[in-house]
């Protein structure tokens, strides 16, 4: 098991190439509340969130992911997992605290993807019942993080066996014996922090942020059309037979993909039995059925300098 503890997948750094257009879009027109702009970034969070930001937008030359980051359960866990990287051989460097973010790890992990590790994080006032000021989607919180890999049993068993996630869904192959297809692996008590999910490369897929209920999915549809970013409405509205939460899948002016999820379960009790899919059952991805488009499965969002 892993020797330090992880809280819950906590933020995302996406590259973006118009800091402008992006603020339009995630903030005017998705509903994130925005908590601070710089020249370089936009530090984003989610309606009912009190940490600083949950999602970093910051100005590159191209659409690339900068790193995912998990929330440790306290500050003590911070050097733990410094010598668990040390003691794996995986590259890592502290990151100074800068007054909004205390001293963090970031680490490469064995398939390539940029991993921070943070606890402390300022606090702000959380909009949760500031319903007035409540827009599109009214995005509550960073749910997870979902990762394309080339080999999926190799990451099932990083975030399985050595950072102590617990697995909640995956689905297998028809092959004979199966080959594990995707993963959907927790720390908090939900259905996921990180799915695993077979692709040509290492990359992130999307990045998915919690909604109050499905109505509010519709409304976001409905302000989407209306405002002229139909375009940007990939697949859904609908329901995951995997997880059973009711979706919505975007593409922002990047092309970075983005969740809004709601409605799947409590995954706290220790003994809950994992619930298995066969890659051939439509049901698991759209529980009515309809197929993801192709871009689906082909695109997603290279990680920097890769
Ligand atoms: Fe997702």
């Amino acid at each position: 098991m892993a020797s330090f503890n992880i809280l819950r997948a906590a933020a995302a750094e996406l590259y973006v190439t118009d800091l402008e257009r992006s603020r339009h879009f995630y903030v005017d027109v998705l509903g994130f509340v925005e908590t601070e702009k710089t020249k370089e970034a936009l530090y984003l969070r989610g309606v009912e969130e009190f940490l600083h930001h949950s999602l970093v937008l910051r100005k590159g030359p191209r659409p690339a992911l900068g790193a995912i980051s998990f929330r440790l359960a306290s500050a003590d866990e911070l050097p733990k997992a410094e010598a668990f990287f040390r003691e794996k051989g995986l590259p890592f460097r502290w990151q100074e605290g800068d007054g909004v973010k205390g001293d963090s790890l970031l680490t490469v992990d064995p398939m390539g993807f940029p991993v921070e590790y943070f606890f402390e994080m300022a606090h702000v006032a959380s909009e949760l019942r500031e319903f007035h000021h409540h827009r599109g989607g009214a995005p509550m919180r960073l749910d997870h993080f979902n990762l394309q890999v080339p080999d999926v049993e190799e990451a099932y068993r990083w975030y399985r066996q050595a950072l102590g996630f617990r697995l909640s869904e995956y689905t297998e192959t028809d092959d004979r014996p199966p080959r594990l297809w995707a993963a959907w692996l927790f720390r908090k008590p939900n259905v996921h922090d990180v799915a695993l999910m077979q692709g040509p490369k290492t990359r992130l897929h999307h990045v998915g942020f919690w909604v109050p209920e499905p109505s509010r999915i519709l409304a976001a549809c409905d302000i989407l059309a209306a405002a002229g970013h139909h375009h940007a409405i990939e697949r859904g509205p609908g329901r995951h037979g995997i997880s059973n939460a009711f979706f919505l899948y975007l593409r922002d002016p990047d092309g970075h993909r983005i969740e809004f999820y709601t409605g799947d379960y409590s995954t706290l009790d220790p003994d809950l039995p994992p619930r298995g899919w066969k890659l051939h059952d439509p049901r698991r991805q759209t529980y009515w059925g309809a197929p993801a488009p192709q871009s689906w499965f082909e695109e997603g969002t290279d990680i920097l300098e890769s």
